[in-house]
This record gives C-alpha cells, sequence and structure tokens, in this order.
C-alpha cells in the first residue's frame, strides 16, 4: 500500500483549539503501516557488526575461566570480549554500584551475561554465544531463590525503609488491639514483565574523533550517555545517544537498556566498527528485570463499618541479585500503601531481599500498585468479614478534604490531599456503571447458579505524579523557527507509543498559534537537549511540555515585540492564532512573514526552555515531605463470569472513569487509560512468572509460556471516560499525567474474580487468591473457600 492511498490524517481545524483537540498520535499512520523506524530499522552503517551475549547457565557461582579460543575459531566470530576488557567501570548500576556489565568473579543469576560474541552476523554472534555452558568454567554457589528466606536470613540490596503514623497512645499496634475487630493476612503478588514489543538493542556507531553515536532503545538517553563513558573513559562529551521511537519501554528501558548499550559501545569502540547488539525475546527475559513481586503480611483493626482504626503491613519486594531501581521502587509501594484512603494509625515496614534472579526495575507504576493493592485487599477482607459491600467500605474510609475540617487528607508521609475527587468521581462511575443494580443482579444470578458465579467489583485510584528523587523532576527543550514559519522542537522526554512527541508539538502550536502540522519534534538526542531525566514517573508531557512551552514562549515575545515595532502597538496585545499574528487594531500578518522581518532585524528566532517542578521536597531517612505535585485519580467497574469447575474466567464489562486533569488530547489519554487498564489486568491475571525451584531458571521466558492479554480479552462492554476535572496544580495547561495511573483500574478484575471466588465459599468467607489470578490460583482458592462452606 502506498502513503498516498491513505486518508489524509485529520489536520486540528483551529490553532486555538490544538491543546485539547484529539489529533491523532504523530506517528500513527507509520505506526499501522509499519513504515516507523525503529532502532533495528536503521540502515546499518558498512562494516557492521553484531554481538551476542554469553549467559551464566547458574543462578549463583564462581568463575573459575573462559574457553575463549573456541570461540574465536567459529565461522565469523571476530572478537569476544569480557569484563577485562572494559577500560573504565564496570557497572550499570543506576543508583549502588552494584551491577555489574558482564560478570567478572561471580555470577549471580541464571542468565546474567558474562561475555559478548562479536561476528559478523547475527547468526553467527549468536550460536557462537550460546556455546556459554560448555566454555565457561563456573563453580556453583549456594543460591538463594526464595523471597521470604532472603528476607529471614538478612539478605538484602539496600537498608529496608520504615514509615509510621500514630496518634494512639499504644502506637499503632495498640490501635489496631483497641479495635472492635481484627484481622490479619498475608498476600502473594507476582511480577511482571515488561514485554515491550520492540525488544532491548542498541547500534554503536565510532566517530571519526573517537566519540560514538549510539542509537538505543532507551527511556532514559542521558544514563545511557553517562554509564558508556564511565566504562569506556571517556568525557559524557564523547558520547551522543540517540533514540528516534522505541516499540514499548513500560520501565523496562529505564535503566535496564544500559548493558546492552555499554556492550555495543565497547565493541564498537574496542574494534573501530559499528556494532549491533539485538536480543533475541528468550534472552530479553533472562537478563532483564521486571516488576517487583510482593509478599505483605498485614493486620489490621477495624470499627462496624469498616473504618480502618490502625494497620501495620510489612512489604518484601523480589529486588533479585541487585539493587537496580528497587530502593525508589519501594518508596514508591510505600507511599503508595494508602491509596485513597486514610489511614489514622499505620506502619509500613519495606525490605528488599537479594535473590538469584534478574535485577527487577521499573514497570508502569513504578511499585504504586503493588502498595495500593494491598491495601484494596485488606479491605475487601474487612467487607466480607463484616458482611458489607466491598464499596461501602471503600467509601467509609475515604481520604477527607482540607475544607471538611476533620484533618483527614493528609498522608502516612505527611503530604496533603489537596485536589481529593475521589468520592465524586467513584459516585459519578457507580451511577453510570449502575453499580448496585448490578451488584444485586449479580447476587441472584449466583444463588441460582451452582457452577458460573459471577462478580463484580469497583475499585479507585489514587497516583501521586513526580519522581520521589526531585532533582529528576526537571527538563529541557529546543524550539527552533526557521525561516518559511516552520518550528522544530526537540525536548528532553522519549516517544515510547504514549504520545509525548504529539502532545509536545501541540503545546508549542498552541503558543505560537500554528496548525499542528506547522510544528515537527525531532529525535531525542543527548547531543541537543543535555543531562534530562528518563522518561518515567508519568512526568513526561508534564516536564518536558512545560520546558517546550517556555521555550515557546521566548520566541513568541520576541517575535511579539517585532511585530509590536511595526504596528507601533504594545507586545502584550499582540496574538498568534491560525498561523496569523494580529494586532489590537485588526492588524494582521502570516506568521511567516514576521519571522522574515524579524529575521531581516537580526532577532533570535530559537530558544531553549527550561523547567522545575515547584514545591517538592522529601526526607529520605523519614520518608516523610512533599513527593508528588498532585495526585491523579480513577475509579474502575469490573465484572466477570468465572467457570469453577475450570478456573477459566471472561471480564464481561468494564466501565473506567479516570481523571487526566483537563486533557491535553483526549484521544491519546484514553489510549494510556485503556490500554493500561488492560495491561493492569494482565498483570493480576494471566501474566505469570515461573522460575526453576532448584535451577533457578525463569521457565516461563517466552511468548508460548508467558501469557499477556490479547484483542481477545478485551471487554465487549468497555466503557472509557475521562472525568471533568482541571489540576489544581500549575501543569502544562492543567492536564494531568496518564502514563501509570490507569494500570492501578485493573485492580477491579482482579478483585471482581475474588467476588466471584468468595460466592463459592459461605457468607464472610476470605478468598485466599494470589495474584495472579491464574486459572490454577482460582481452582485452589475456589477449593479453599468450599472447605470452609
Ligand atoms: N504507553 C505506551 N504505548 N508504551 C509505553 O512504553 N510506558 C508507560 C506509559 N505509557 C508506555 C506507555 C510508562 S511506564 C510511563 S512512565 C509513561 O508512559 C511514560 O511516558 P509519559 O511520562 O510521557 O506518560
Ligand atoms: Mo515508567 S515505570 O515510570 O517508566
Amino acid at each position: 500500500m502506498d502513503l498516498k492511498d491513505l486518508p489524509p490524517s485529520p489536520s486540528a481545524a483551529d490553532a486555538a483549539s490544538v491543546v485539547g483537540a484529539s489529533p491523532p498520535h504523530e506517528s500513527a499512520r507509520l505506526h499501522v503501516t509499519g513504515r516507523a523506524a525503529y532502532t533495528d530499522d536503521l540502515p546499518e552503517p558498512a562494516g557492521t557488526l553484531h554481538a551476542a551475549l554469553g549467559l551464566s547457565p547458574l543462578a549463583h557461582g564462581r568463575i573459575e575461566g573462559l574457553d575463549l579460543t573456541r570461540l574465536t575459531a567459529l565461522p565469523g566470530v571476530v572478537a569476544v570480549f569480557t569484563a577485562a576488557d572494559i577500560p573504565g567501570e564496570n557497572n550499570v548500576g543506576p543508583i549502588v554500584h552494584d551491577d555489574p556489565i558482564l560478570a567478572r568473579d561471580t555470577v549471580s543469576y541464571l542468565g546474567q551475561p558474562v561475555f559478548a560474541v562479536v561476528a559478523d552476523t547475527r547468526d553467527a554472534a549468536r550460536r557462537a554465544a550460546a556455546l556459554a555452558k560448555d566454555v565457561l568454567q563456573l563453580s556453583p554457589l549456594p543460591a538463594q531463590l526464595d523471597l521470604r528466606a532472603a528476607h529471614a536470613a538478612g539478605q538484602h540490596v539496600v537498608p529496608s525503609m520504615h514509615l509510621s503514623r500514630s496518634s494512639h497512645p499504644g502506637g499503632v499496634a495498640g490501635a489496631i488491639a483497641a479495635a472492635p475487630h481484627r484481622l490479619q493476612g498475608r498476600f502473594s503478588l507476582g511480577g511482571q514483565e515488561q514485554f515491550y514489543l520492540e525488544g532491548q538493542i542498541s547500534l554503536a556507531i565510532p566517530q571519526d574523533d573517537g566519540g560514538l553515536k549510539v542509537h538505543c532503545s532507551t527511556q532514559h538517553p542521558s544514563e545511557m550517555q553517562a554509564l558508556i563513558a564511565h566504562a569506556l573513559q571517556l568525557g559524557n562529551h564523547a558520547v551522543q545517544v540517540e533514540c528516534r521511537r522505541m516499540g514499548g519501554g513500560f520501565g523496562g528501558k529505564e535503566s535496564q537498556s544500559a548493558l546492552f548499550a555499554c556492550v555495543a559501545a565497547l565493541a564498537a569502540r574496542r574494534l573501530g566498527r559499528p556494532v549491533k547488539l539485538r536480543l533475541d525475546r528468550d534472552d530479553d527475559f533472562l537478563i532483564t528485570g521486571r516488576r517487583h513481586g510482593f509478599e505483605f503480611d498485614w493486620e489490621v483493626g477495624f470499627d462496624d463499618d469498616g473504618r480502618v482504626l490502625g494497620v501495620e503491613v510489612t512489604m518484601l519486594g523480589q529486588a533479585g541479585h541487585s539493587a537496580d531501581l528497587s530502593p525508589p521502587v519501594l518508596t514508591r509501594a510505600i507511599c503508595h500503601f494508602d491509596n485513597a484512603y486514610w489511614l489514622p494509625d499505620v506502619a509500613i515496614h519495606g525490605h528488599l531481599p537479594r535473590t538469584n534472579t534478574q535485577s527487577n526495575t521499573a514497570f508502569r507504576g513504578f511499585g504504586g500498585p503493588q502498595g495500593a493493592l494491598a491495601i484494596e485487599v485488606i479491605l475487601d477482607d474487612i467487607a466480607r468479614h463484616l458482611g458489607q459491600d466491598p464499596f461501602a467500605v471503600r467509601q467509609a474510609n475515604w481520604y477527607g478534604t482540607a475544607e471538611d475540617g476533620r484533618n483527614h487528607h493528609i498522608t502516612p508521609y505527611l503530604q496533603a490531599v489537596e485536589d481529593n475527587i475521589i468520592d465524586p468521581l467513584t459516585q459519578a462511575l457507580a451511577r453510570d456503571a449502575r453499580y448496585a443494580e448490578r451488584r444485586t443482579a449479580v447476587q441472584a444470578f449466583n444463588a441460582g447458579s451452582p457452577w458460573l458465579k459471577k462478580g463484580l467489583a469497583l475499585t479507585p485510584v489514587k497516583f501521586g505524579i513526580s519522581f520521589n528523587v526531585n532533582h529528576y523532576n526537571q527538563a529541557g527543550a529546543l524550539v527552533h523557527v526557521y525561516l518559511d514559519g516552520t518550528v522544530l522542537v526537540n525536548h528532553g522526554g522519549t516517544e515510547m507509543g504514549q504520545g509525548l512527541n504529539t502532545k509536545v508539538a501541540q503545546v508549542v502550536a498552541h503558543e505560537l498559534g500554528l496548525p499542528l502540522a506547522q510544528v515537527r519534534v525531532s529525535a531525542t538526542d543527548t547531543s541537543k537537549v543535555a543531562n534530562t531525566s528518563a522518561t518515567a514517573a508519568s512526568t513526561g508531557a508534564d516536564l518536558n511540555g512545560k520546558a517546550a512551552q517556555d521555550a515557546a514562549r521566548q520566541v513568541r515575545a520576541r517575535l511579539a515585540g517585532v511585530a509590536a515595532q511595526a504596528w507601533g502597538v504594545e507586545p502584550d496585545t499582540v496574538r498568534f492564532a491560525a498561523g496569523q499574528v494580529l494586532g489590537p487594531e485588526g492588524q494582521q500578518m502570516a506568521f511567516g512573514a514576521l519571522v522574515q522581518q524579524a529575521y531581516g532585524a537580526r532577532v533570535q528566532l530559537w530558544s531553549d526552555g527550561y523547567y522545575a517542578t515547584p514545591g517538592l521536597h522529601w526526607d529520605r531517612e523519614t520518608l516523610t515531605g512533599k513527593p508528588f505535585f498532585y495526585f491523579a485519580y480513577g475509579a474502575a467497574v469490573a465484572e466477570v463470569l468465572l467457570d469453577t469447575l475450570t478456573g477459566e474466567w471472561k471480564l464481561l464489562q468494564a466501565d473506567l472513569l479516570h481523571d487526566v486533569g483537563r486533557s491535553l488530547n483526549p484521544a491519546l489519554d484514553i489510549g494510556q487509560v485503556e490500554g493500561g487498564f488492560v495491561q493492569g489486568m494482565g498483570w493480576l491475571t494471566s501474566e505469570e512468572l515461573v522460575w526453576h525451584p532448584q535451577s533457578g531458571k525463569l521457565l516461563t521466558h517466552a511468548p508460548s509460556t508467558y501469557k499477556i492479554p490479547t484483542a481477545n480479552d478485551v471487554p465487549e462492554a468497555f466503557n472509557t471516560r475521562l472525568f471533568d476535572n482541571a489540576n489544581v496544580a500549575d501543569s502544562i495547561h492543567r492536564s494531568k499525567a496518564v502514563g501509570e495511573p490507569p494500570l492501578l483500574l485493573g485492580f477491579s478484575v482482579f478483585l471482581a474474580l475474588r467476588d466471584a471466588v468468595a460466592a463459592c465459599g459461605q457468607p464472610g468467607c476470605l478468598p485466599p487468591l494470589r495474584a495472579p489470578a491464574t486459572p490454577e490460583a482460582l481452582l485452589s482458592a475456589i477449593q479453599a473457600v468450599r472447605q470452609t462452606a
């Protein structure tokens, strides 16, 4: 099919409505026609070599030797590199320097890269690398594969974290003990593979002056640049990292693209030739980490209405063999245990046991989903114990507002919840999704159906927006206005499908009063905007949108000055709209004409822009402060039908209502909400990670055994709406971040399944359902509640 045969993309009709309109994703047509170029699609420079990694066959062992000659003798093999070939620091650990690029003396998980083979073809490199178990001499060491055992043995990647708040004289334990009702429990929650469709990849190209240019599929080009430079003993200025787009990142390319970037760069530098390293899917699973699985132990005290009076939780997050991003992931888990609820007395203990498995990392929500699901399960148990509707118990526990005078709007980490809309939002959803009627209908259905059971749940989301690490909350941008009036924007964020470049282009078009077609965003490049943050924590549009707005406003101010002088009016009376520049008395000139005039008058037509989120502070010792600029809210209702004989189930209907503030682009935002929900549902139902209990091999390392949701799993009745609400914080056009929060909407499916399982037991039974709720997990929970019946 030729591009000209496609219908033209709808152009933003009116420049004034560019922000808040729904122009399609800037690459939508390229995506659907298969023409979007990802790193592997870039033309390979002549002489490009290919690398593949030799992986440890043991979960823990000492490296005694490596028979390199056997590999170098193979056809097509050009070189083999080991840790000894790295001139600088052998580390890709983003926080703690505990993560080697290539293992040196010991291997600490099965799948850890030990050497890199470089060959003429990818096939030759992979064939040689596959001989790892034959050429590596390892002596086995005892492997720790169990999270609870590692914790009991005191093995952790970083010191543990504690957050508590209590007004009870007996402390949190006293508050729980004094409560009219008490429950305690355990909850086990699996991890999740990012399963970006484009795997990890880097192409490193030596430059004529000894520098390196690296094309890398990464959410964090600046960190790739710094880690490559460190490993190769180069200045950061000698390394340029570029990323046009990723085929998905989902957190998996925030820190964990670094190992591959460093290996490609090392080989390219040593050989003086371009080197590409592209993983196959199985290796990607075996080498890289993913969402942390968690284990929770909890105890709660509550009143007759299900109101929590005191709660204590211990959470163990599966860090894996090194720290990676686990410390901030755990911090976010702790700071989201409250979800939407006022917890008067609360103690949270967070630990990161070290196991001989892949090092876990960022994944959409960054620990927040894990922390929040724990309180949702606890509230579900409280409701079942009291024989109340879980939604009613949730409502009884909502955060208050600053205005209601109860002071029930302060989080455990002491940030005030300033715009609590969870009650009106969930009420609107309950009404529109007819929650009460459907609850009655589900009960009636279950009463007459012994084997098929329905379940229903309404769950809320409150998600804090900003990086918990303050200094990441900054961004830069460049806006170039060319003499024909077209505009090129570059910013520090990366495009991974979420539509960031489209949103930033909308912001710039809005400032300059231009149709969107006149604004183009170019590839993320460390040689353009320096020292950028990862595109993560959902802050891409918040940070880079503001920085680009700042740059565009500076250019606009200069242009307004030129027009004002020409027309003899005040600069602040000059307006920019629909490609025209307008004066207060009907003066008018095309944007391009004004640009020409300004150039003639020697006025700078490009600008940088910068933004740093104001008002944030955080005390890492006490885990208190104001870590978040604002909160994003949402809620979902899910209804499931469960076959209690097979554990198979179907999502019958999902109703989502999500708060994105004043949307920059409703179509993109709805896409994020739907995608986040489905991804969250996959995490909690079908996506199961299984490691071999003795060898520590990840057995679910391909789509054949690891099941992500597909189009078939999306319910036929899928209603997604955006909640009408302007951000109270001064965010970009009062919008709210949307990347991660909707993932938590998937909770509703898990809790609906829990509801269906509970329908198999006596009233008051507490389903011991672990996540993911696979058919096996469902059957075992059904069996358990039937035994109590
Ligand atoms: N959407 C798509 N299509 N692909 C992705 O990789 N990553 C998610 C989310 N939505 C992702 C996505 C994650 S983990 C984050 S943090 C945000 O997008 C990052 O982009 P943003 O900050 O621009 O929202
Ligand atoms: Mo997203 S987990 O912050 O990359």
